[in-house]
């Protein structure tokens, strides 16, 4: 029963066949080796978008952060919400990777950033003004942070109010591909045709051991994209690992069957949840991620039972009665057993 994240499960057997297939003779390094070639041209098929400029990076934090480097400068705000990982899990490294951009947090619902919100936060901003932080990009998350997804029309639309302020968007896909397998659209729909301008693709969390892509659409900043990363310390000399992680994860359509697989699971997990009397979501989950409050006496019994999830308080003080929230994550690799198990757990509570 491991619910916590969908970083703690296993990587795909077919992920690590392709690292072992690249694992034979002698490759140039640091990226310009076939693998991270045709790694970067299956991106770019996958996307729909020939000309973007592909690079990978081993964290999600490090596609964040140095896709956000190369669309700031120092002295811009970068727009988000106040519950964006970029803000909340990433110690500060937008802030230090871009040399001082500051994030600004942007009203959300549900982890939705509120285009209204946005407009009057681009809008209010003196361009005279050398006192204050300058107009930046807007980072959206998909799926956001609470489990929700934004629809195609409310992705156009921020991004729309962006560029009417002349600055770019980044897409935090750490979960891309559960985004893509819940909406059923396709991946050129959920960014550049909704004016998307840069994205960090996901695969850590879907069945990858580590890597994400950083795409960017506009490939003349491809240049500084890479002076960033090397100077993050983030070009690996080994990279055809890499490249070979992201071939495995593409090939044949395996990164949407696993998403697939992970929301299966999630929304069933949800639908358990959601029929106990005694529990509460708190946002509508939209693919593999859920919020839910339950008493500290059934979540006592629950993790005493062996059931993982991440617990948003303490089990040791405070009343049995008192509701505590708590995330559960499916990945790729829950299985049926696990989800009846708890099914039966928690319907015994
Ligand atoms: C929304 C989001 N973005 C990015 C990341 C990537 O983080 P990491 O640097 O741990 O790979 C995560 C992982 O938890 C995430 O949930």
């Amino acid at each position: 029963m491991f619910f916590a994240s969908d970083n703690t499960g296993p990587a795909h057997p077919k992920v690590l066949d392709a690292i072992v297939s690249a694992n034979a003779g002698y490759a140039p390094s640091y990226g310009r080796d076939p693998l991270t070639e045709d790694a970067a041209d299956m991106v770019r098929d996958v996307f729909e978008a020939p000309d973007a400029s592909i690079h990978f990076v081993a964290t999600g934090t490090a596609a964040n952060s140095l896709i956000l480097a190369s669309l700031a400068t120092p002295f811009d705000a970068i727009h988000c919400t106040a519950c964006a990982h970029i803000t909340e899990d990433e110690c500060n490294a937008p802030e230090f990777f871009s040399g001082g951009a500051k994030l600004r947090h942007v009203q959300d619902e549900h982890g939705l950033m509120d285009p209204a919100a946005l407009a009057s936060a681009l809008g209010s901003h003196d361009p005279r003004s050398i006192m204050v932080p300058q107009k930046g990009p807007v980072s959206l998350t998909q799926v956001t942070e609470t489990g929700t997804l934004y629809t195609l029309d409310h992705l156009r639309t921020l991004t729309d109010i962006a560029h009417s302020h002349g600055v770019k968007v980044h897409l935090d896909g750490a979960r891309f591909a559960n985004a893509i397998a819940a909406l059923g659209c396709s991946p050129a729909e959920m960014t550049w045709k909704a004016g998307i301008d840069a994205v960090s693709f996901g695969g850590t969390k879907n069945g990858c051991l580590g890597v994400e892509a950083c795409v960017i659409f506009d490939p003349s900043l491809s240049r500084e994209m890479e002076l960033h990363r090397k100077r993050a310390g983030h070009l690996f000399s080994k990279h055809r690992f890499l490249a070979a992680q992201m071939k495995g994860y593409l090939s044949d359509g395996l990164w949407r069957d696993l998403a697939q697989r992970a929301n299966a699971a999630g929304q069933r997990l949800a639908a358990i949840l959601r029929a106990h009397p005694e529990a509460r979501l708190l946002h509508e989950p939209q693919a593999n991620m859920i919020f839910v409050s339950l008493p500290r006496r059934i979540h006592k019994v629950l993790i005493a039972a062996g059931a993982n999830y991440d617990l948003h308080g303490s089990l040791k003080t405070g009343s049995d009665e008192d509701h505590i929230t708590a995330r559960f994550v499916c990945d790729w690799s829950a299985t049926e057993a696990a989800i009846n198990e708890f099914a039966t757990l928690l319907s015994s509570r």
